[in-house]
């Protein structure tokens, strides 16, 4: 498996999203996906799908090689909370340490350096390895950069081909945090796209593998999710072709206003 370096730290280059699966499925999916060569597992507290996940990883036998992200919800950011928070996150996933910690999206009411002091409290004491942040722009990694007592390794946003995030990938690299594209398939709207199943012919791939494969070439981590388990191969092989540069600039085209997906609006309601 490839890996994105920041700061010292590898994140393997496709990972796997859990957001939504619940339950048995959730755990099952998490192994299968493990023992299909996926080594990057990513869930949050506010999934509510910690001790799937956990699980998941658990019944693999792998868990030494396996990165698991969890992120700390944007209503605990005031560092009791947050304290709180990873706490319960860990005792949940069942895990020796969270590998890498995020905050989920920023909160505008609890002061950005009192939260990643937070967080780096978190990795000083050894309950996560690594800190990075989620949904941070260009304004908020300019300060956090300033304040965080402690490399921040990432910034996971919403990135896929319909939408401009060249700025904040920009920004991003600038302080030298891997880009980790949620939403990379747009939620499944890859799929049936024009250019991509196209692209995708040419290549002998799926419109979902060419949609990925534009996100990796440029670097940049994805964590795809599915439900289904026949798609969680397909989802990994999205390393072994290259697109040309003309085929790169041509997906780029797709971007349009109003192209993305998770409403930010949601962000600023957690107070
Ligand atoms: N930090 C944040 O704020 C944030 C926000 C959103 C998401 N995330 C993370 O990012 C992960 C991925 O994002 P996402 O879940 O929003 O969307 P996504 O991975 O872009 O898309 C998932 C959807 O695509 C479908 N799909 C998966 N593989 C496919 C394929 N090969 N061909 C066609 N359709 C396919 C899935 O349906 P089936 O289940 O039927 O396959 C599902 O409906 C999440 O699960 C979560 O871990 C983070």
């Amino acid at each position: 498996m490839q890996s994105v370096e920041a700061k010292g730290f590898s994140i393997p280059i496709v990972g796997f999203g859990t957001w939504a699966l619940r339950g048995r499925d959730c755990a099952r999916l998490v192994e299968q996906a493990i023992r299909l060569g996926y080594r990057h597992i990513d869930t949050a507290q506010m999934y509510d799908n910690e001790r799937e996940v956990g699980e998941g990883v658990r019944a693999s036998g792998k868990r030494s090689e396996v990165m698991v992200t969890t992120k700390v919800a944007p209503t605990m950011l005031a560092p009791h909370d947050l304290e709180r928070s990873v706490k319960a996150s860990l005792a949940h996933l069942r895990l020796d340490a969270i590998d890498l910690l995020l905050i989920h999206w920023p909160n505008p009411r609890v002061p950005l350096a009192e939260t990643l002091g937070a967080l780096a409290k978190m990795k000083q004491e050894g309950y996560a390895k690594q800190i990075g942040v989620s949904n941070f722009t260009v304004a908020l990694l300019d300060e956090a950069d300033k304040v965080s007592s402690e490399p921040l390794v990432c910034n996971q946003i919403e990135c896929h081909p319909f939408l401009d995030q060249d700025k904040v990938v920009a920004a991003s690299r600038a302080h030298g945090m891997a880009v980790v594209a949620y939403s990379p398939i747009a939620r499944g709207n890859a799929s049936g796209d024009a250019l991509l199943e196209r692209i995708g012919k040419t290549h002998g791939k799926s419109a979902a593998q060419v949609c990925l494969r534009w996100l990796t070439q440029q670097g940049i981590v994805v964590i795809p999710r599915t439900s289904k388990v026949e798609r969680l191969a397909e989802n990994l092989g999205n390393v072994d072709f290259d697109l040309s540069d003309a085929e790169m600039k041509e997906i780029a085209g797709l971007a349009r206003p109003g192209g993305r997906i998770v409403d930010w609006s949601y962000s600023p309601k957690w107070d």
